[in-house]
């Protein structure tokens, strides 16, 4: 640092003799030197596939605006499942689309609901991958809300019409974690931002007897353009009116590490980040604020299409960019990286090996 100290004394990085202090590109010069000097590396370990499931035989639907991305009937999950263990991507997280809907969305918590038998084919398929599973009410509901609204007979007169009901969304929530850890989850992952949420499933999960399986919280979720996709793969659009009610502004980041505080508190044994790419400042800072926990991001479904319709168009290099991204993820801080690029990422870290 006495390159630095001259530079701030004098303004120049030359000494008296005009000879240049510091010279970083040194350690750039081959290779081997470069990979010496890395401090960040990616590995399949890393990553978390997501899937989605549907009702069906022989169903392999891709998502028109995530190309790679398919929803698949329960009958196709085994192939998949062994084909990501192979990858030595550790685990997947389930998202599930129902038969029907309801205002409640009932299928959510039936024992042979869409989740409860993937959970199963999956577990039997693959034993070791670790199944997470997404806890929302979004994809069950006829209104395509994450929790039971305002409206009827559960009408409160000083909320708005609509509004979703924090407290008996709870009840629901755990019920559904707790259908998940029968049919043999290994983690829930609730989604849907309601307060006491992380509790509620914890208290929910220990009565049941599922005291060992973890939480791990969608804790900071921001209400983001960038989830276009995911709704069309998921099917679960609000069918009026948005989510900022209980997803955060994007504007705010101290607002964030109280997030992640109360979940923490309540019992979370991982915290998300999510969207990733445009919240790198908010996985460092609570990398930084809960270093005890492991950090998962979410390089969402805009995110992946975002890299998919440059590269179809020629503008980039998928494998580069998408590298790229991920790796940033890991830098600013993710332990984990939830990514519908996972399989191909795996891939071609294998073929970089
Ligand atoms: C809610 C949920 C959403 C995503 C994951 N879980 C959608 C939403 O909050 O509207 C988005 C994931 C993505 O965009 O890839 N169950």
């Amino acid at each position: 640092m006495k390159a630095m100290k001259h530079f701030l004394e004098t303004g120049t990085t030359r000494d008296a003799n005009h000879k240049l202090l510091a010279r970083p590109r040194r350690l750039r010069l081959t290779p081997t030197l470069r990979r010496m000097v890395r401090e960040t590396e990616l590995s399949a370990a890393d990553f978390i596939y997501p899937l989605f499931v549907t009702h069906g035989q022989n169903v392999r639907h891709e998502i028109g605006s995530m190309p790679g991305v398919f929803q698949l009937s329960v009958d196709q999950l085994a192939r998949e499942a062994e084909e990501i263990a192979r990858l030595e991507i550790p685990s997947v997280l389930l998202f599930g689309i129902p038969q029907s809907k309801d205002p409640v969305g009932l299928e959510n918590f039936a024992e042979d609901g869409i989740m409860q038998q993937s959970i199963r084919t999956i577990k039997q398929a693959a034993p070791d991958l670790v199944v997470i599973t997404d806890v929302c009410l979004c994809e069950y509901t006829d209104h395509g809300h994450c929790g039971i609204l305002n409206t009827g007979e559960h009408h409160h007169p000083h909320l708005p019409e609509g509004y979703v009901l924090n407290d008996p969304t709870l009840d629901v929530l755990g019920m559904v974690a707790v259908s998940h850890a029968r049919a043999g989850a290994d983690i829930i992952a609730p989604s849907g931002m309601m307060d006491g949420m992380v509790g509620a499933i914890r208290t929910a999960l220990d009565a049941a007897g599922f005291e060992h399986l973890p939480v791990l919280s969608y804790a900071v979720k921001y209400a983001s353009g960038f989830y276009g996709p995911f709704r069309e793969a998921a099917q679960g659009a609000p069918k009026f009116g948005d989510r900022q009610s209980h997803q955060m502004d994007p504007a705010n980041a101290r607002e964030a590490l109280r997030e992640a505080a109360i979940d923490v508190a309540e019992g979370a044994d991982m915290l998300m980040v999510k969207p990733a790419l445009s919240y790198l400042d908010i996985i460092h800072r609570l990398h930084e604020q809960h270093p005890e926990l492991p950090l998962a991001a979410y390089n969402v479904s805009g995110e992946y299409a975002m890299v998919k319709a440059a590269a179809a168009n020629g503008w980039l290099d998928e494998r580069r960019a998408a590298m790229e991204i991920l790796l940033s993820i890991k830098r600013a801080g993710a332990d984990l990286i939830i990514s519908y690029h996972a399989k191909d990422a795996a891939r071609w870290l294998q073929e970089g090996r």
